[in-house]
This record gives C-alpha cells, structure tokens and sequence, in this order.
C-alpha cells in the first residue's frame, strides 16, 4: 500500500499517543498479536503505513524540535509506551488564536518563533490528511486549521468538539474542494460515553426501565483543566445528546461534568450512576468506576480512521464521510446506534 501523508496540529498527549503507537504497533503483523487495536489492517494500510510528515505547535518546549522528542516535552503527561526514533519532522509555529486558556497559560510558554504560513508547509510537506489535536477550547484556532487545511487541499480529521465536520456550510465548502472531511469530538476506544451508551442500551433492551443517570469525571491532563475552563458546556452537550440517543424514552440524562485533579497526570476517573426499575416496579441502581489514560484511549481510533480517510482519498469521496464519524465520533452529522456505526464503518472500508 502507498503510504498515508499526515499533519498534526497540537502536539500534546494525543497526538503522543498516536505517534507512539504506529512504532508499537510497526512490527505486528498477526491480526492475533495486535492487542489494543481494533483493526490491524483497515483497507489494506497498516499503521506503519502512517508517515508523518509535518506538525504545528505554540509552545516553547515543542515548536523547532523533532516530532519525537516534542512528543515527550512537557507539558504532556501521558504514558510512555514505546521508544520513537528520530522523525526528520520539525514542529513548526502556528498562529496562536485561542489556543490559550487561563489555566494553560501557567502551563504553556508561546515559543516566541515567527509564525510559519500553515497552508504552504503543508503543501510543501506533501500531507494529504490534517488531523486535528487542538485544546478544546481552541474553537477559533480549529477552525483557522480547518481553512488552511482546505487550502492545502488536505482531508480534515477533526478530534476536537468544536463544530467543523458536523457543520453544513464547512461540509458544503469540503465538498466544493472535493476533500474529505470527518469529526466531530473523538470517541475514545474505552471511554465513558461509549461505556455509558452500552450499559443504557443493554438495561434498556433487558427491559429495565432508567429514570435517572449521570456521568462525571475527573482527569489531570491540560484537556480536563480545559474543559473545566473553557469547554465543559459543549462537552457536556455532545456527550448528553450521544448517551441521550440511545434510550428510546425521555429519562434524566447528565453526561459530561469534568473536574481537574492535577496529581491524577492524564489518568482519567469516569463515575456513573443509574437508577431505574425492573420486573414488577423492583429498584435497582447502579454505581460505576471507570479508570483509564486519556490519551492511548484515543488512540486505535484514530489509527482506524486516519486509514479510513486515506480509502476516502482513495476513492474520490468528498465531504462529511458518514460511515467513518458515525464509528469515531461524538458528534457526526447524524448519530447512529453503536452496533451499526461499527458494521456501517467496516462496510465503507470493505468497498461497500
Ligand atoms: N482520549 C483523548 O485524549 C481524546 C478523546 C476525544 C477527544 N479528544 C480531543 O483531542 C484534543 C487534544 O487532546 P489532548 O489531550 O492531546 O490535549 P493537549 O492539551 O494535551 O494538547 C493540545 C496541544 O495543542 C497545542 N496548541 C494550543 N494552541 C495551539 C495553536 N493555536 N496551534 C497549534 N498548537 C496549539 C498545545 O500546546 C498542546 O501541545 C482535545 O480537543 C480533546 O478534546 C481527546
């Protein structure tokens, strides 16, 4: 397979836990052994198929290094699971916008680099596929990204809940470009809001009846203080109205309240609470603790769908790519049930 040219824009714990794993991931070759992975191959490409090829920061610390030490730099926190080799990747500067909050402003120092033109270091890097890793309050700087990525004539991956690949007008302008574009806000491979969905979906089709559940959580990555900060209402929207879709009746939903542990690095602690009632009017609740690590949590996903967008590439398709946001996303353009998302993605990438 050819190899798939990709940018990154924020080079903070997911974008290190995406480069990480293509090097764990580069040798495996036994669909038995990839374990952690949801797809080994998806359409052909492997993860080792991945080539970054540029990537855009603000902080001192990142912007001038190499990709794989920049990946390490504070103030990433996340777990270190594989040695990267030099990349011959430089971070460059970009435009700051947003992308500074009151409390990443004690965190972050901007690297005081002249900005670079963004749409021509993409060009000149040959990416074919921006992905996009910015704060989550970074609303302006996502979609400054989105723009030079259409420039560039790049697909756009947007992981952040900022509205992008979900908005008609962006759809309209990407379809105009005839590029790809797919988000919005990244599911993760075992996080709370999908948890959340399968323990509803599954008492709702045992015929348990919810009448009340909430999903809170607490994390120590610069993103949980970000959310606390800037994002925790659109957060809070999307992850109610994804776990929301789900039940087929009108219940008590709370989704989405973040807080900032420092100490907890990029831990993550997920609670929920549900209260319903089965057989007979009896009472049940339910209490639940989900521990993870924020940014391998995202990691398999992004692996599948920046191989995804690649056969969108591939294939000419052009737009908001249904069947990819559907599987990956929070918010896609329509949210459809967990189990077909994930046939309606494996279809799309089998040529259906
Ligand atoms: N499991 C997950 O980690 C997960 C799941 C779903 C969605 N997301 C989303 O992915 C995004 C990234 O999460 P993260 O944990 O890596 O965040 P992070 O805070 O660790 O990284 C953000 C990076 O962006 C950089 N940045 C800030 N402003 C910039 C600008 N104007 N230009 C270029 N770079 C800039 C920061 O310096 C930092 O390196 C967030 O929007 C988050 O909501 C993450």
């Amino acid at each position: 397979m050819s190899e798939i040219r990709v940018g990154l824009v924020g080079v903070g714990n997911c974008a290190s836990a995406l480069v990480q794993g293509v090097e764990y991931y580069r040798n495996v070759d036994d669909e038995a052994n990839c374990i952690g992975l949801r797809h080994l191959y998806v359409g052909g490409y492997h993860p080792r198929d991945i080539k970054f090829v540029c990537a855009f920061d603000i902080a001192s610390g990142k912007v001038g290094r190499d990709l794989s030490e920049a990946i390490f730099a504070e103030p990433n926190n996340t777990l270190k699971f594989a040695d990267v080799p030099r990349l011959g990747v430089e971070v460059l500067k970009g435009p700051v916008l947003d992308g500074i909050g009151n409390y990443t402003k004690r965190t972050i120092k901007v690297d005081p680099s002249m900005e670079v033109d963004v749409a021509e270091s993409l060009r000149k890097s040959g990416a074919e596929v921006l992905v996009n890793l910015l704060p989550s309050g970074a609303q302006r700087a996502s979609q400054y990204y989105a723009e030079e990525s259409l420039k560039a004539g790049c697909a756009f991956i947007n992981a952040t809940p900022t509205i992008i690949a979900s908005d008609k007008d962006w759809i309209r302008r990407y379809v105009e470009s005839k590029l790809p574009i797919v988000g919005d806000d990244l599911t993760d491979q075992v996080g709370a809001t999908f948890l959340h969905k399968v323990l509803l979906e599954t008492l709702n089709r045992r015929g348990v009846r919810i009448f009340r559940t909430y999903q809170l959580d607490v994390g120590g990555g610069t993103e949980s203080a970000e959310t606390l900060e800037r994002s925790g209402e659109i957060k809070r929207k999307i992850k109610t109205e994804s776990v929301t879709s789900v039940l087929p009746y009108k219940a008590s939903v709370v989704a989405g309240s973040t807080d900032y542990v420092e100490f907890l690095k990029n831990s993550r602690d997920s609670y929920f609470w549900i209260e319903g009632t089965y057989f007979g009017g009896a009472p049940l609740q339910m209490d639940i603790r989900l521990s993870t690590i924020d940014a391998p949590n995202a990691g398999s996903i992004l692996l599948d769908v920046i191989r995804g967008v690649k056969i969108a590439l591939d294939r000419g398709d052009a737009g908001h790519i249904l069947p990819i946001s559907a599987y990956a996303f929070k918010h896609p353009l329509k949210i459809i049930p967990l189990l077909e998302a994930d046939e309606g993605f494996e279809e799309y990438i089998m040529g259906g």
